[in-house]
């Protein structure tokens, strides 16, 4: 799949499709649309088209022995979704494009363009999307066609928006990488697989990278880290990346993403249906990676560093066991009472590494815990932290991109459930609060610098239908982190 935005004329003979948008019940632009290209004003209406959400309709209009094609898609009005309404419709016009085989449209009107403009463009790159990369015949989608390619044209009128265009589809395209990584089974994708692709990648932005394997972890202490990874005959990885856009000495933000690249429970195994989906336990660092993809090419000021510990989680003869002991990097001792908490174990000896650079503020991003979906549903992620204005910061991103996020509380009580008779804490609170708990055990190896924690294991897989998140892999966190970066003040 290609789809690229372009601005100025098409190629000769390119017969490009028309595409509106409209708000509901939005007659100036109805107006406006009929003027441009001969619709008549009264053809939408006529055909019960009006504008809602998720609303599309297509027509051809007749003019000098010449039929144009059209499409109106509806998105609604902003009291109802805002602009990510814009960005539904994009899916829908992907959805068409891959239906009917349109490989050429031109956008010649979209409401508020300041809003709806960029979300629209982001709706179409999203939707567009597919992982076909295991399909012998290309054309076996879900959908039964494939977009080989789509050209979507921006009228003159748009060129005022070029830059914020251009940083969209960067953006999008990290989500769609993110997508592909996160996609992608276990068989192809091992912690030193995945090391490797990661290397590419920096390689290609000429970002820094440094990757350690067993020995240096050993030697550098991650005792949680290694337990985990102990039970797989697949070797652990630390994935680090550092890109430095700001000033030198500057503080950096530090992501960290858990990248457990299969989950089967370990000893304290999953059933069946709890486990198929466990490939998918990487796309927290999925989303890290793919932000070289939009430093690389977007250049903030800004210094960051990428932090991913890259383990499998499996049973065998010397996977961790409920009840063993082991010492983090910072010294602390944490009892094992299920090997299915792993999560929490790598990213405790992450962020502690996380620490050595004296980071101005640590996000980390992991698909954590089920009970996260308990708590929220499927709608948001969930933030937890140690600081009002990064959390506050994650709200708003979450509410600008429709990454949406939400606080739960990390109150004293909640240690209670992690206190252990004989270690310094367990690696599990019981059922209550879940999503809580594993936060509270990661608080315990941040150490006075600004932290928040995103879990997204209820958002990062699509089971049902949505315009622009074909089933698989979301890759939510890479627009928000994204956000985060390139809004970074302070
Ligand atoms: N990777 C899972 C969390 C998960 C569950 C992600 C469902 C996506 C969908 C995590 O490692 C895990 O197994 N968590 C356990 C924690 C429990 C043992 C305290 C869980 O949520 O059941
Ligand atoms: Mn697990
Ligand atoms: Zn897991």
């Amino acid at each position: 799949m290609k789809i690229e935005i372009k601005f100025g004329p098409r190629a000769k003979g390119e017969d490009a499709v028309k595409v509106f948008l409209f708000g509901e019940g939005d007659s100036r632009s109805i107006e406006a649309a009929a003027a441009r290209s001969g619709i008549s004003k009264f053809l939408a209406k006529k055909h019960g088209f009006t504008g809602r959400r998720d609303e599309a309709f297509e027509f051809y209009s007749q003019a000098n022995n010449q039929s144009t094609r059209h499409i109106l898609l509806g998105i609604g009005n902003h009291s109802n979704g805002g602009p990510d309404n814009a960005r539904r419709a994009g899916g829908i016009l992907a959805g068409i494009a891959a239906k009917r085989n349109i490989v050429a449209t031109i956008l010649q009107d979209c409401p508020e363009p300041s809003k709806n403009l960029t979300p629209f463009l982001e709706g179409v790159i999203l939707g567009g999307y597919r992982f076909d990369r295991f399909k012998s015949r290309k054309s076996d989608s879900p959908d039964k066609q494939k977009i080989k390619k789509l050209s979507l044209y921006l009228s003159d009128e748009f060129k005022t928006y070029k830059k914020a265009v251009e940083r969209s589809v960067v953006i999008t395209e990290a989500a769609c990488f993110a997508r592909d990584l996160i996609n992608t089974p276990a068989n192809y994708l091992t912690p030193t697989s995945y090391a490797r692709e990661a290397a590419a990648l920096a390689r290609k932005y000429r970002i820094k990278t440094k990757i350690y394997g067993p020995g240096e972890l050993a030697r550098m202490k991650m005792g949680l880290m290694l337990g985990v990874a102990r039970g797989s005959e697949q070797p652990p990885r630390l994935i680090t990346w550092e890109y430095n856009g700001g000033r030198r000495g500057e503080p950096p933000v530090v992501l960290v993403g858990k990248g457990v690249t299969f989950d089967t429970g370990g000893i304290s195994l999953k059933p069946n249906d709890g486990m198929v989906d466990m490939k998918n336990d990487m796309a927290g660092s999925a989303t890290v990676i793919a932000q070289m993809i939009v430093l690389g090419r977007l250049k903030p000021r800004l210094n960051v560093i990428g932090i991913v510990p890259a383990v499998e989680n499996m049973p065998s003869g010397k996977a961790l066991k409920p009840s063993d002991i082991l010492t983090a990097s910072d010294g602390q001792t944490v009892e094992v009472l299920n090997t299915d908490a792993e999560g929490r174990l790598i990213l405790a000896d992450a962020l502690c590494f996380a620490q050595r650079f004296k980071p101005k503020a640590i996000i980390d991003i992991a698909t954590l815990t089920g009970a996260v979906k308990i708590a929220l549903g499927t709608a948001t992620a969930g933030i937890i932290g140690n600081d009002d204005e990064l959390l506050k910061r994650l709200f708003d991103c979450g509410q600008a991109t429709a990454e949406k996020t939400w606080q739960l509380p990390l109150w004293p009580e909640y240690y209670e459930q992690i206190k252990s008779d004989m270690a310094d804490m367990k690696n599990v609170g019981g059922r209550p609060g879940g999503a809580i708990t594993a936060a509270a055990f990661l608080s315990k190896f941040v150490k006075k610098v600004p932290w928040a924690h995103i879990d997204i294991a209820a958002v990062d897989n699509q089971e049902g239908s949505h315009p622009y998140q074909p089933k698989g892999a979301t890759g939510f966190g890479v627009r928000l982190l994204a956000e985060m970066l390139l809004g970074w003040k302070g």
